[in-house]
């Protein structure tokens, strides 16, 4: 079983990285928000301070790498490559789900390594919707987070990826109510987070209802994962029908706006560091990325992804600057128009 998953897991990884997976009429909408340019900054570039703080740890700049990898064979490279980098970066980490470390405990250390290599930073934990729906689940669950060092606790909601998955969870009936539990049952915070296919004011609302205070949208317009699961299906024009299934991000960060007890994450087909710094505009608490930054380092080298990072946080500063923001919290008050 756990074996299937691990094996399932690579084929994901290796699908992102040689197919064309992205969404291809949709687009998460960072390019219609048109920030108001101030030719009168009144800021000095280099005292701009781009530093925020998230789980009690200082980020240099507004990102984390999301959630992907962990629990098959080679994961333990990448994370730790992953985690080195981050740490150096002083970016937030997200790993991939720990449901292997469940059945096969071979598959902890893929996911330790992270938490050895970077202290400083906020390690996030992942775990499927499905998972948290039978208590035995959930005590599971809370025996892998005693053992895997994390600062919160992600639960994906991914009910078009499972859907199109012939061996994917089907049964989503009690997903709430689970999140309800582990919330009390654990010792770090619970946030939830989609896969790309975006989470809506409604929904947003009745996890907030039952403790749910950190949200990342991961909304459509980045990685498909109706086309992640069009490349294995045995039913491949239905997940074809889907591939542009979702809420655009920018629109869910919109309709979010008004959860002011909720921290925002906005990832899905955030690209650059204009997008983190719209995103910040749209009152998210930082951005976060999966397949660019897989691509780089599994494709290219660590000292790319190294590289791409620091550029998203120079042009994340440009735009601060030339929006006239001297630290991040003054993002929600820059004018923006949205474009038609
Ligand atoms: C190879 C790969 C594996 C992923 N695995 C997970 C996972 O285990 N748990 C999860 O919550 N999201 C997972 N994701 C989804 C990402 O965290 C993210 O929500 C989604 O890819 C949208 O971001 P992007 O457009 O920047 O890729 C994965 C993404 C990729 C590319």
């Amino acid at each position: 079983m756990s074996d299937a998953i691990a094996i399932r897991k690579e084929e994901h990884v290796t699908i992102c990285l040689n197919k064309d997976v992205n969404f291809r009429e949709k687009t998460a909408g960072f390019e219609k928000i048109q920030l108001a340019h101030s030719a009168l900054p009144e800021v000095n570039f280099k005292a701009i301070d781009t530093t925020v703080l998230f789980l009690g740890k200082t980020l240099s700049f507004p990102l984390m790498i999301s959630g992907m990898t962990g629990g098959f064979q080679g994961a333990r490279q990448f994370n730790r490559e992953l985690a080195e980098i981050c740490q150096n970066r002083r970016i937030a980490l997200g790993l991939g789900s720990i449901r292997q470390a469940i059945k096969n405990p071979d598959f902890l250390d893929s996911y330790q390594i992270m938490a050895q290599v970077a202290p400083d930073i906020p390690i996030i934990g992942n775990i499927g919707a499905a998972q948290v729906i039978s208590e035995k689940q959930r005590h599971e669950i809370l025996n892998l987070v005693k053992k895997i060092k994390m600062d919160a606790l992600a639960v994906h909601l991914n009910p078009l990826q499972e859907i199109l998955q012939p061996e994917g969870d089907h049964n989503f009936e009690g997903v709430l109510r689970g999140i309800e539990s582990l919330i009390s049952m654990m010792p770090i915070p619970i946030m939830v987070k989609e896969t790309g296919a975006g989470i809506s004011e409604k929904v947003a609302r009745r996890l907030h209802e039952v403790g749910i205070h950190i949200i990342d949208v991961s909304g459509a317009g980045g990685t498909s994962w109706a086309a992640v699961e069009y490349y294995r299906s045995n039913e491949p024009e239905i997940a074809a029908n889907f591939w542009d299934w979702g809420i655009p991000t920018v629109d869910c960060l919109i309709e979010l706006q008004s959860l002011d007890d909720v921290q925002k994450i906005a990832s899905g087909g955030v690209r650059s560091g204009m997008d983190i710094a719209k995103a910040c505009v749209l009152k998210a608490t930082l951005a976060g990325a999966a397949q660019p930054f897989l691509r780089e380092l599994m494709l290219k080298g660590p000292e790319f992804l190294d590289s791409l990072i620091v550029r998203w946080q120079k042009e994340f500063q440009i735009v601060m600057f030339l929006t006239g923001c001297k630290k991040v919290a003054d993002l929600p008050g820059v004018s923006f128009q949205i474009k038609k």
